[in-house]
């Protein structure tokens, strides 16, 4: 009986330890893909519906600094505050950028990044046609 509960707990240990572990190699590499592996192929070939206009991108500015309270983690530049847990993203890092696209960060804007403290945004407090919005916002970011 004694052997069971040492072999169970053991287990136990082990699967925390992996757990921890590959929690921490989800976030090691900032390039790292954020959306499941399996959407990666659609949402990479997702377009932004809105075309990056002076006006559009000055919507997302509105959103970003208004309802959609992205300042608060993201920063009034873009580089983002220190948060619990994994930092928010340096937006204005030109390679960063060129690596995700408009339909990955959508995603996030609807799901959150899972293990993060990035909220859901989408459908909860901005919509849809806001989120790509704010996108257009966060491009205009790009080596500021
Ligand atoms: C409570 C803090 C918080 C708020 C509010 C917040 N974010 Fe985030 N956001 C984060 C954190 C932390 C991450 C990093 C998570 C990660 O690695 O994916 C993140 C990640 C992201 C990403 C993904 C970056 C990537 O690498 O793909 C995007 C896009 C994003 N946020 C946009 C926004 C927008 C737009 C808003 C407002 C509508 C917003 N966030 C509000 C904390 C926040």
């Amino acid at each position: 009986m004694m052997k069971y509960k040492t072999i169970l707990f053991a287990g136990i240990l082990t699967s925390i330890f992996f757990s921890l572990n590959s929690a921490k190699a989800f976030h090691k590499d900032v390039y790292y893909p954020r959306a499941p592996e399996a959407l990666l192929e659609i949402l990479q070939d997702m377009d932004n519906p809105f075309p990056p206009t002076k006006k559009n991108i000055k919507e997302g500015n509105k959103v970003y600094f208004g309802k959609g309270l992205c300042v608060k983690c993201h920063g009034v530049k873009g580089k983002g505050v220190k948060v619990p847990g994994h930092s928010p993203r340096n937006f204005t890092d030109a390679k960063w950028q060129d690596v995700r696209t408009d339909g990955e960060m959508m995603w996030v804007l609807k799901n959150g990044s899972p293990g993060t403290s990035m909220p859901i945004r989408v459908g909860k407090v901005i919509s849809e046609k806001e989120g790509w919005k704010v996108i257009l916002f966060i491009r205009s970011l790009a080596g500021a």
